[in-house]
């Protein structure tokens, strides 16, 4: 049995071939260039070129830790010949503006979920890209991470027959005081988390054709935005994914389940990074077939995360679109599909509700 998980295996494969790689600015010394950017490079064996933060203590703290060199100024960065590739990881309002001076600057760019805090300003950003003649790519590297990638080798190897439904089911408890600009956004749990579950959705079925959504707080919640999501996407030919993503539990029992059902059998796992971000543990896949088949449920044996290791994911699919490859998976064009759907789950929250008719109007 365990030859016929090889090429899952392959299909999850994140290298990057030595004549690919490309020279690397990073802008950003923040929590998550610290833990997953840098990390995730060095082990795909990227050469970083300079660390740019506007504060300069934090990029000298971290350039130091992970042995990279820093740069002084956005400007050096994007006057160095040696980097071709620019990777954005900063407060999500400000990385419009660097993004356009790098794609002005004639460089690749990679830039943190989300894109652009509007759907105007991704166009934006995609149009000038474009024009350019650069590859604008985006962070979503769920798409990437081993638990989903298996699952979807597994969906396209017909394991499961005609995929039905995809659940994705969270429930954990979120410090985001990690991120003081994070308290403050009004948009919070679609647009900085579950954004990573409806581009891996994507990813798997393709684009929703209707949503509908429902946005939730607890009383007394430290953060201004909404911290629970419950959503359905439906798609064409009768398949459909709900999300449930909350991260208020104080009750300490916490999960991070994924799941995809199909006519012959069914996919299910854990996001292991959820269980003690971000640290976590790795995250488990099995597979249920009619089609192989199994005897009950056979278990993937997981060997990478989330974070670090699914971050070499866009950008070495961006670098292989530079050397001639198809579009980056999680190019820009299509991420604004991932960014439309963000904006259709906030539309329905403020408007889609089917009013259920007061019992006193019902007729007995
Ligand atoms: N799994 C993921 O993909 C994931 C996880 C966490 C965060 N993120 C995203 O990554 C980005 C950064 O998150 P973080 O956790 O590192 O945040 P952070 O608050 O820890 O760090 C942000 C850093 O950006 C720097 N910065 C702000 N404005 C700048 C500017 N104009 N020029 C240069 N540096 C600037 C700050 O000084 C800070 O060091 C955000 O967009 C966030 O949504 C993605």
């Amino acid at each position: 049995m365990l030859h016929q998980l090889e090429p899952v295996a392959v299909a999850c494969d994140l290298s990057i071939p030595a004549e690919r790689r490309l020279g690397v600015g990073i802008v950003g010394a923040g929590a998550i260039v610290d833990t997953a950017h840098l990390p995730a490079y060095r082990r795909a064996g990227l050469t970083i070129h300079g660390l740019y933060d506007r504060d300069l203590a934090r990029a000298e703290e971290v350039g130091a830790r992970h042995r990279v060199p820093v740069a002084d100024s956005l400007q050096a960065l994007l006057d160095d010949p040696a980097v071709q590739v620019i990777d954005i990881a900063v407060v999500a309002s400000a990385q419009v503006e660097i993004a356009l001076s790098a794609i002005a600057a004639g460089k690749h760019v990679l830039c943190q979920k989300p894109l652009a805090p509007t759907l105007e300003e991704a166009h934006l950003l995609v149009e000038a890209a474009r024009e350019q003649g650069v590859q604008l790519a985006v962070n979503q590297q769920l798409r990437f991470d081993e638990g989903v990638a298996a699952a979807r080798a597994m969906v396209e190897a017909g394991w499961i027959g005609a995929p039905t439904a995809l659940t994705i089911d969270v429930d954990i408890a979120t410090d985001w005081s990690a991120w003081p600009w994070l308290m403050e956004t009004p948009r919070l749990e679609i647009m900085f988390h579950s954004i990573h579950y409806l581009d891996a959705i994507r990813d798997l079925f393709g684009d929703p054709e209707r949503v509908h959504c429902v946005l939730g707080r607890r009383p007394g919640q430290g953060a201004r935005g909404e911290t629970r999501t419950a959503a359905t996407l439906t798609f064409p030919g009768d398949k459909l994914a709900v999300v449930h993503s909350n991260h208020e539990n104080i009750a300490g029992d916490h999960h991070a389940r994924f799941r995809v059902d199909g006519s012959e059998g069914s996919i299910r796992g854990t996001f292991g990074l959820l269980y003690d971000y971000p640290h976590g543990r790795p995250d488990t896949v099995e597979v249920f077939s009619r089609t192989l088949p199994t005897d009950g449920w056979l278990p993937y044996p997981v060997t990478q995360r989330w974070i670090p290791d699914a971050f070499a994911g866009p950008i070495g699919s961006l670098m292989h679109a530079v050397a001639g490859g198809p579009p980056p998976r999680t190019a820009g064009a299509d991420n604004l599909r991932t960014l439309a759907v963000v904006e259709a789950l906030y539309e329905s929250h403020e408007n889609g509700d089917v009013r259920v008719p007061a019992y006193a109007r019902v007729p007995a």
